[in-house]
């Protein structure tokens, strides 16, 4: 069935040329059409432009439904390519010890944290983290995402990382959006190994990953590459293990020291490199020459109050950015992306354009699905956003905290 958008007040990420990704000054490029139509068969955008060549369409005989958009934004559903969304409960005490005083790291330190998350995810079923997951999926597709990465890393054991994963897989093939997988068995050390950290990554290499990539249950590899938590010889050996299986890297790194992260992730060639508080001239000279993906977590930062991104920096050293929400109970507790969008403008002062390129077309290559999503081009899926009636696109930052989705459409689907 045709569905017909028509009166867009303003289509955005209009792309005809099949771009991968948007670097540098081009960030603040955002193709759009003003009073446009779009076409959606099949799941897919069959045509587009303006609405005085809508008649001139070859598809305007198979419309059946007809969605009027005046005074209405429409652009590409936002693509989360870092989220943690599969969670068991919550952490909100430690939010309040931390606003008492405490740390992350000091948390993390005490046996709280990720292990806390551990300890719950080892006694919840995975029918209840299945449908705790699922909720918060539907949330995230009211605020406008239409795909989203998804992390194990909360069970720390062969068992409890299956779990997790099996989780994502049964989502994939249930929830409307797009999912892709990621084995995160390197994200916090057990208290079990707490003084025997390289048999934690023994564990990690030759039990999980080997049951991982038989069950066909991941797409990426991830390693928290950070002070405390795995160095630089443990990211090594788990992307080297990772790409014996055809896994590549997305890593978390450089988000509490300068800590080696970004440089091994360009090494072994990682999809992308993510949170990105402490990055140098070093850092930035290592990202321009490789294809990995420099991607921000302002939620993170946001909600831990860390050091921001040099994000402007990374930018007019011509690098592209992506932006993503970490959605997880310890860091950034939301998936909303309009608001990380809004954080984007206010506080590293991306305009925009920059930080819409980076929550659709970056953050779809950041996933590996830019082939697919994050642009308006003939063919890809219809995953599309429509606002309410709003005076153009850069009320959506403007607007922080407001819900100014109106209606979300995935694969041609009204959700
Ligand atoms: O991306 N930095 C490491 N991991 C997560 C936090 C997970 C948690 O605290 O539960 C993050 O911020
Ligand atoms: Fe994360």
């Amino acid at each position: 069935m045709g569905k017909l958008l028509f009166n867009i007040k303003e289509l955005l990420q209009v792309d005809n040329m099949g771009l991968s990704c948007k670097k540098g000054k081009d960030m603040g490029n955002l193709e759009k059409i003003k009073d446009a139509f779009l076409l959606v068969k099949d799941g897919k955008i069959i045509d587009f432009g303006s609405m005085k060549n809508l008649e001139n369409s070859p598809f305007e005989d198979e419309i059946m439904m007809e969605i009027d958009c005046s005074g209405r934004v429409v652009l590409p559903a936002y693509c989360d390519s870092h989220t943690h969304i599969v969670y068991p409960g919550s952490r909100e005490k430690e939010f309040v010890d931390k606003i008492k005083g405490l740390s992350y790291e000091e948390i993390a330190r005490k046996g709280g944290g990720i292990l806390n998350s551990a300890k719950l995810l080892h006694e919840t079923t995975e029918e209840e983290l299945y449908e705790q997951a699922l909720e918060r999926i539907f949330e995230v597709i009211k605020t406008g995402t239409g795909a989203i990465e998804i992390k194990s890393g909360y069970g720390l054991n062969t068992e409890d990382e299956i779990k997790m994963l099996r989780v994502v897989k049964r989502l994939k093939e249930t929830a409307p959006m797009t999912i892709k997988s990621t084995f995160l068995g390197a994200h916090a050390i057990p208290l079990k190994f707490k003084s025997r950290k390289n048999e934690y990554v023994d564990l990690v290499v030759n039990e999980m990953l080997p049951k991982v990539a038989e069950e066909g249950l991941a797409d990426y590899i991830d390693v928290f590459c950070d002070k405390g938590f795995f160095s630089v010889e443990d990211t090594e050996r788990i992307l080297k293990a990772g790409s014996k299986y055809g896994l590549r890297g997305k890593i978390h790194a450089n988000e509490l020291d300068y800590s080696g992260g970004i440089q091994v992730g360009v090494k072994h060639d990682a999809l992308s490199v993510d949170h990105l508080e402490y990055v140098g001239d070093d850092e930035i000279s290592h990202l321009k020459s490789s294809r990995t993906m420099p991607t921000v977590l302002p939620g993170a930062a946001f909600f831990l109050n860390l050091p921001l991104s040099p994000v402007r920096k990374m930018i007019e050293a011509g690098l592209p950015v992506a932006l993503a929400s970490d959605f997880n109970p310890g860091s950034s507790p939301s998936g909303n992306m309009n608001f990380i969008i809004s954080l984007a403008c206010i506080k590293y002062k991306m305009l925009p354009e920059e930080a819409i390129n980076a929550t659709t077309l970056n953050s779809a290559y950041a996933m590996g699905v830019e082939g697919k999503l994050g642009t308006i081009t003939k063919g890809k899926q219809a995953n599309l956003l429509v606002t309410k009636q709003i005076p153009g696109y850069e009320y959506i930052p403007y607007m922080f905290g407001s819900n100014l989705i109106d209606t979300v459409l995935l694969n041609g689907e009204i959700q």
